[in-house]
């Protein structure tokens, strides 16, 4: 079975100032403050912003602390693109075909995304420099 690609869910943007970062978003380009959520494991807080698709959002990630990940991809890179998540409809079968094509995951399972998604994220060294995210959404279970 194979998994099916179904658009760009959403960009992440790693960001030094969450309600900074929205705020300026939120005005300059019209869009609407969504989920919020902290992820105290990660050392994370993201909001998604809604940028007038439904299917597509941007994700604004802050670092809870400097030893989290963002707050090493920060103190390594600055601000910026952080990631950008595909959609599918399958992401063990998609999963399945990133290990296939030899590409190194960071994360060998899917596991628990917000909003009900399994997401699971493989390596930048896979995607030319791009970390990538992969992001099943309740509705797509099959
Ligand atoms: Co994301």
């Amino acid at each position: 079975m194979s998994a099916m690609l179904l658009g760009i869910d959403h960009v992440g943007l790693a960001v030094r100032d969450l309600d900074a970062a929205a705020d300026r978003y939120l005005r300059a380009l019209g869009m609407t403050a969504g989920h919020r959520e902290t992820v105290e494991a990660q050392g994370v807080e993201a909001v998604f912003l809604d940028t007038g698709d439904p299917s597509s959002s941007v994700e604004l990630l802050a670092p809870l602390r400097p030893d989290s990940a963002v707050g090493r991809f920060l103190e390594s890179r600055g601000e910026g693109l952080h990631h950008v998540a595909y959609r599918v409809d399958d992401i063990a079968a998609a999963l399945e075909a990133l290990r296939a094509e030899g590409i190194p995951l960071v994360d060998e399972q899917p596991r628990e995304g917000s909003r009900g998604t399994l997401i699971a994220f493989a390596h930048p060294r896979g995607f030319a420099g791009t970390l990538v995210e992969l992001v099943q959404h309740p509705e797509a279970s099959r």
